[in-house]
């Protein structure tokens, strides 16, 4: 925390009804704050598919300087119709994870009691389990490129790039986890080694690795796609999950449903170095046609605020 044991927040409420659930989640902060005492100072930004309409820029200049001030940003969703698709998810969303390096994307997935569940005969003593996904490598480095764009003959590549460091932190840090979760104390590494021979063999001998440092945690390991199956035949099976920033991406949705849906599910981008700044989300998404009507449900912005509350030390 900065200095004054002053906790501070950045919210970005973001396109669409992010605004809308931001200060939900915002009224659940202060009021927690005045329960246990908490000193805070937040600000607004104004961040957003509006803003680059008007302005032209997504992030301007100094932002990302200024945000490092803040201990935690509070991100209500981006996404606007009116801006070409990945023109704010690049230039803001994951600009602002690689920019602060949060290279833990946590989902836990949780259905709470009275939630439906699409899954017959599962409960929530079945569908509680979390996914730790890495968060800036993999093809979200945006490496990559056209050839003879725009030709009868063109081509394009999009690299998938894995690093030991960025591998091995993540997995680290999914282990730690792992064992102070204290539940089932299994982690599930869930790649695709039978056909990604290079880059998931390296994400295969750095868990092995780091795995002897945690005799404690069972090691478990499941190709992408029959996890794909094996979350909806037995979600009570997992504990951890830890992968991929692009499977994690695709299967942290598939757990979203199960959890009744995305207005429930809540996700950390999160750097545990000290005075790392971590940001916290509602999973849902901007839904620009529900604007101004105060229907999405909020748990998901107030379950992120209680993912920030808990990465601060709270
Ligand atoms: C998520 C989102 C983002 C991602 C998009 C909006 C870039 O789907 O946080 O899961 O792919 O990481
Ligand atoms: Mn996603």
């Amino acid at each position: 925390m900065s200095t004054n044991n002053i906790l501070r927040i950045a919210v970005i409420g973001g396109d669409g009804t992010g605004p809308e659930v931001a200060a939900e989640g915002m009224k659940v902060f202060k009021a927690v704050a005045k329960l246990e005492g908490i000193k805070y100072e937040t600000k607004d930004f104004d961040f957003g598919g509006n803003r680059y309409l008007r302005t032209g820029e997504v992030l301007p200049d100094g932002a990302i300087e200024e945000l490092a001030t803040f201990d935690a940003i509070l991100l209500g969703a981006v996404g606007h119709p009116d801006v070409a698709p990945g023109i704010l998810e690049k230039g803001l969303l994951l600009a602002l994870r690689f920019a602060f390096d949060q290279y833990i994307n946590l989902r836990p997935v949780k259905l709470y009691p009275g939630v439906e569940t699409p899954l017959a005969g599962k409960g929530p003593d079945d569908i509680d389990f979390v996914v730790v996904r890495e968060n800036t490598e993999d093809m979200y480095s945006g490496i990559g490129g056209f050839l003879k764009q725009g030709t009868a003959d063109e081509g394009a590549t999009q690299t998938a790039i894995y690093t030991r460091q960025g591998c091995e932190r993540c997995i680290r840090w999914a282990f730690e986890y792992t064992r102070k979760r204290n539940k089932r104390k299994r982690l599930t590494l869930v790649a695709k080694t039978n056909v990604l021979t290079f880059g998931h063999d390296l994400w295969w001998r750095t868990f092995q690795d780091v795995a002897k440092e945690y005799p404690d945690v069972e090691t478990d390991y499941n190709h992408v796609d029959a996890c794909c199956m094996w979350m909806i035949k037995n979600p009570e099976y997992y504990d951890v999950i830890v992968t991929t920033n692009m499977f994690g991406d695709i299967i942290t949705d598939l757990a979203g449903i199960l959890q009744g849906g995305m207005g429930v599910a809540a996700g950390g981008n999160i750097n545990p170095e000290p005075g790392g700044t971590s940001m916290f989300e509602p999973m849902g998404g901007s839904a620009p046609k529900y604007t101004g009507n105060n229907v999405i449900n909020p748990i998901a912005t107030i379950a992120a605020v209680a993912m920030l509350l808990e990465q601060a030390g709270y």
